[in-house]
């Protein structure tokens, strides 16, 4: 029987950190709302010369350093994102060019905040078929280029960043299981309702949300897709040493380990640093915290993703 198991983390943060103050200064918030409502203090922020598949470069040579693995070694890529740098070739065919690697099949997935998560369980099923043996599996985004900055509602939430992961196969499991779900009907609460036709944007090229309604639905999923997985696995959660669920809001993050039983001190938040990065926050709060020496080999990771579609998902892992 072959597993997959992850052998190695990285990610990348652009360098400019924009806080609350410096919002408030054009915007009509302040650094208490924010962090009240929210758990926000500051988000990254790229320059307009940096792509996603820029900062998937970074987070992917990091993480295949920390996996000893080389580029040419890979022969997966599959990267989760909702701001691609272009329309089309995908980010992941624009990365792997960057990476100097060849012949290893390389796609995207769209899947917003649950993407990383998707991009995983469908990198695991990939190599426990026996299909691959290596996969580079990445989440990278510029949530910056789709925020209304005038908004106060939503750009104060988002951020930028990139996080990966190598996964080789394995005699012992590494990912346990992995529960995928979405619902198109969920559609309107959360989205970027607009599209390129004839060189023009029809529709609206900026996020839109419906804030509480995404904020009840986000901690109902988290908990019921944290069971299933659990559940799948033949497992507690008393057996989870560290819940990494997408890092949308602490109040949300909160909530959702309080649901679940599992013990604050065993969460992992990291949205107080980054915002809400979409696809690229779980594998950037994963690999903050292995970096750390928080999460330790052998150790259990429930990771959690949620978004527009709407989408969710989970997968249990042992480090
Ligand atoms: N600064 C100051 N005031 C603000 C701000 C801001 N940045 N944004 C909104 N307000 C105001 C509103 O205008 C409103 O004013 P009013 O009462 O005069 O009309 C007041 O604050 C309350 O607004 P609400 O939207 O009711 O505030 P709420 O307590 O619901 O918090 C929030 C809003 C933080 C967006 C919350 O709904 C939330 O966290 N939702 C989840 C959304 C989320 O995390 N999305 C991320 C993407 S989804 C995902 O990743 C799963």
């Amino acid at each position: 029987m072959t597993y997959s198991r992850i052998v190695g983390t990285g990610s990348y943060l652009p360098p400019r950190i924009v806080t609350n103050d410096e919002l408030a200064q054009r915007l009509e918030t302040n650094d208490a709302w924010i962090r009240e409502r929210t758990g926000i203090a500051q988000r990254h922020i790229a320059d307009e010369s940096q792509g996603s598949s820029d900062l998937a470069l970074e987070a992917s040579r990091r993480a295949l350093e920390a996996a000893g693995v080389h580029a040419n070694e890979i022969d997966l890529i599959v990267l989760a994102t909702s701001t691609p740098d272009y329309v089309f070739p995908s980010t992941a065919c624009l990365l792997q060019a960057k990476l100097g690697v060849k012949n290893c099949p390389a796609f995207d997935i769209q899947a917003v905040c649950s993407g990383f998560v998707y991009g995983l369980a469908t990198a695991d099923s990939f190599i426990r078929s026996g299909a691959y043996r290596r996969a580079l599996v990445i989440g990278a985004e510029v949530f910056s280029r789709i925020m209304d900055w005038n908004d106060r509602s939503t750009c104060v939430l988002f951020g930028d960043g990139a996080g990966a992961v190598v996964l080789a196969a394995a005699d012992t499991p590494g990912i346990h299981a992995s529960v995928l779900h979405a619902d198109g009907s969920y559609a309107d609460i959360l989205s970027v309702p607009g599209n390129i036709c004839g060189g023009r944007i029809i529709g609206s090229p900026f996020l839109q949300m419906q804030g509480s309604q995404v904020f009840k639905f986000a901690v109902k999923v988290l908990d019921e897709v944290a069971r299933e997985a659990l559940a799948a696995a033949g497992m507690t959660i008393a057996e989870v040493d560290w819940l990494i669920a997408h890092q949308a809001n602490a109040r949300i993050l909160e909530a959702t380990a309080k649901r679940l039983g599992l013990p604050a001190e065993r969460l992992v938040v990291t949205v107080s640093r980054h915002g809400n990065t979409s696809a690229a926050s779980v594998p950037l709060a994963l690999d903050e915290w292995v970096r750390a020496g928080h999460i330790r080999p052998g150790q259990r990771v429930l990771m959690e993703g949620v978004g527009g579609g709407f989408t969710w998902g989970a997968v249990l892992a042992t480090l």
